[in-house]
């Protein structure tokens, strides 16, 4: 089908008039330009083909081929990133599985939200949203480089990695002196420092002149990766395990462990909330904030240099899908609740039979048995 009607596109073109066909050309051509002005991320890797990517003979077979051309195949790798895809291709699905965390915890924090981060079917995964330096965007690039903290950390504990194992960090000085330090841990010292190479490197591949909005942006992006890098990196824990006779805990077992990522999200959607706007310095070399009534941002908090675009309505310039249609609560009085939600417009009720199970009872032993009811509960959408 593909080729046949390839084929008689072919034939038409010549005989159409000209005219259409330099529009066709002009519009392939800002097309392609605009892809390219999309920016293509690596996220594009937490989105398609992860499992392709572990399934790859190249891959399993341990590589020793070149597995260049399997690299170029991932849209939205930088030239630096290639290249460290090349090098490091058993981190791969690890990237791929941290961007894809990232962007499930995005799409969790922000459910009821104006803004809930879906994802487009291109490259830049986010949309044209992104190109909008606002704290949307400052939200996706820290959640998902500690995306890539996250499951290059655990990667290694559970030895996927050729280049790194268990955690080498120090004993915590205030561990209690009977137990034993030394169970596997989570290697977040190399997950960071991984993610910090892979991350960066397509912020920091070109110059830009002072004061440009280029340099802006990088500047921006690099501050809020590592922002993210940070909820990661300084919430790890200590957890331990008992050992002795039927549970005495006569002995303990510990090790670092990583927070959980929910508990990441969570931190970081806060630092959504206080996100700091900000402006260059007079000399356009360095970020400052915009208002000096508030605090300095720290390394932690994320960072942005655009106002929000309006949420409330479709707009195919920025990206915005609206919020028609959207389910809002009649009750709440907070973001998902139907007024702001639906940007004052209104909403619309309708019922809806719900099928739950219900009058739960245990039987001994062991299981329990339940009954199933129907409830009509009202649910509102935003007109
Ligand atoms: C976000 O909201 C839009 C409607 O505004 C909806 O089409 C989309 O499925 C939602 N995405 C997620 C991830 O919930």
């Amino acid at each position: 089908m593909e080729v046949s009607r390839r084929r008689r596109r072919k034939d038409d073109l010549p005989r159409a008039p000209t005219w259409w066909w330099w529009t066709l050309v002009i519009l392939l051509v800002s097309m392609e330009t605009r892809a390219v002005y999309a920016l293509d991320m690596w996220w594009q890797l937490g989105v398609s083909g992860v499992e392709r990517w572990k399934n790859h003979p190249t891959y399993v077979l341990g590589a020793s081929q070149p597995v260049i051309g399997l690299c170029a195949q991932i849209k939205g790798l930088s030239a630096r990133q290639l290249r460290l895809c090349t090098t490091y291709q058993d981190h791969m699905s690890s990237i791929g599985r941290g961007a894809k965390m990232g962007i499930g915890e995005c799409q969790f924090q922000f459910r009821d939200r104006r803004w809930n981060c879906s994802t487009v079917q291109d490259s830049s995964v986010f949309g044209p949203l992104i190109q909008i330096a606002s704290r949307e965007a400052a939200f996706t690039h820290a959640i998902s480089s500690a995306g890539v903290v996250h499951a290059v950390s655990r990667s290694c504990r559970e030895g996927d990695l050729a280049s790194c194992g268990c955690s080498r960090a120090r004993r915590p000085k205030d561990l209690h002196r009977d137990w034993i330090w030394g169970g596997c841990g989570d290697n977040i010292e190399y997950g960071y420092r991984f993610a910090k190479a892979f991350v960066d490197a397509r912020e920091t591949e070109r110059n830009h002149p002072r004061h440009s909005r280029e340099l802006a942006r990088m500047m921006m992006n690099l501050h809020n990766n590592e922002a993210g890098r940070k909820a990661v990196y300084n919430y790890a824990k200590v957890e331990c395990k008992c050992h002795g006779v039927s549970g005495s805990c006569a002995l303990k077992t510990c090790w670092q462990q990583l927070p959980t990522f929910r508990e990441v999200g969570h931190r970081l959607r806060d630092r959504y909330d206080g996100a700091t706007e900000i402006r260059f310095n007079r000399r356009g070399t360095k970020l400052v904030r915009k208002n000096k009534n508030f605090n300095k941002p720290s390394k932690e908090d994320l960072i942005y240099l655009d106002e929000s675009p309006n949420y409330c309505v479709a707009n195919p310039e920025t990206g915005s899908l609206g919020t028609v249609g959207r389910v809002c609560d009649k009750q709440s009085q907070g973001m998902d609740g139907c007024s702001l939600m639906c940007c004052g417009r209104g909403y619309n009720t309708f019922k809806q039979k719900l099928t739950e199970r219900c009058h739960c009872k245990f039987y001994w032993c062991c299981y329990v048995k339940c009954k199933t009811c129907e409830r009509v509960v009202d649910v509102n959408t935003c007109k």
